[in-house]
């Protein structure tokens, strides 16, 4: 792969999600994370793709790993980077979301990477500047890196996605994340069962092709792989179920569940985890645990979103089209 040649696959100056992406774009994503993670473990630990580029990561709720990685993966391309946080800006002097915005392009600020609790944030910047957008989770919408960074993962243990049964367990109403997973597994051929509390469960979540369980210990048999969603309770405003107990005894992932699941199962979770909620800690940090690569992965997938946007950015500028 050469860093800095345009992709044949690839034409787009924003990342606002995995619906509108084809498997074609999705493969692109992951096979140039796939040589960034290559070349870095060969030794190449910095490129020069990003060389005179500022990436801002603006970030209007908290994060730990999706900030860091994003900002690592673009000094890794030689960028500049600027950190926007929402405490103490001046969006508390009544300065709007896209005037913020738009302040921080003046700066030069050609790639931004937007964190928001409202669905659809990163959409309205993207209609409203002339810099990259690359969504980094939007309200209960989608959260592409991350579903990018799941595939990733298994495709790298599994050795594909096609034809393997992933089961998202828990809070699938409020989380980003399944449906970022959703419609990239669906789109690269995987099979996705959604499993938790039917409180936790959209309404017509059928419509997007996946199977419903209620019933984690019913269809642990079949899973290849177990994604563990975190309970948002940030974002819940009512009580979905009786209480934390009886969630974890019916649907988190325990030793004895392992144990009755296929021995090459994989367990993964987006993060943060809730440790006795969502999964007991000998499984988060057992052998079937593949967390932490799914936290490695992210950075040589984010190197590939912010690489493959700017390229796409430039090539429209130079074109003077784009999509
Ligand atoms: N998985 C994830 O988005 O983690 P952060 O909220 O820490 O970025």
């Amino acid at each position: 792969m050469d860093a800095d040649a345009p992709s044949p696959h690839w034409n787009r100056p924003h990342l606002l999600g995995l619906q509108e992406l084809s498997a074609d774009e999705i493969g692109t994503i992951l096979e140039t994370a796939a040589a960034l993670k290559r070349r870095h473990s060969e030794g190449e630990t910095k490129l020069d793709a990003l060389k005179g580029v500022t990436v801002g990561n603006l970030f209007f709720e908290p994060s730990t790993r999706t900030k860091t990685s994003f900002s690592l993966a673009a000094k890794r391309l030689s960028a500049d980077t600027v950190d926007f946080t929402a405490a103490g800006s001046s969006l508390s002097k009544g300065e709007t979301f896209i005037d913020t915005a738009r302040n921080i392009e003046a700066m030069g600020v050609t790639l931004m990477v937007v964190r928001h609790s409202t669905s659809g944030a990163p959409h309205l910047l993207a209609r409203n500047l002339e810099a990259s957008v690359l969504n980094a989770g939007d309200g209960t919408h989608e959260h592409p890196t991350q579903g990018l960074l799941d595939i990733f993962t298994i495709r790298e243990h599994a050795g594909k996605v096609a034809g393997l049964t992933v089961v998202l367990v828990g809070d699938i109403l409020h989380s980003r994340v399944a449906r970022s997973d959703i419609w990239g597994l669906k789109k690269l051929g995987a099979r996705v069962i959604v499993c938790g509390p039917a409180t936790l469960i959209p309404p017509h979540v059928e419509q997007l092709g996946v199977d419903v369980s209620y019933e984690l210990d019913e269809v642990l048999p079949q899973a290849d792989c177990v994604n563990l969603l975190r309970i948002q309770a940030e974002r819940q405003r009512s009580a979905f179920f009786p209480s934390i107990y009886e969630y974890a005894h019916f649907f988190a992932m325990n030793g004895s569940r392992v144990q009755r699941a296929k021995k090459d199962v994989l367990i993964l979770a987006p993060g943060p985890i809730n440790r006795g909620v969502e999964l007991t800690p000998d499984v988060a940090d057992g052998s079937r645990s593949v967390i932490l690569d799914q936290v490695t992965n992210g950075l040589f997938v984010r190197m590939a979103c912010l690489m493959l946007c700017h390229q796409a950015r430039l090539a429209a500028r130079a074109g003077g089209g784009g999509p």
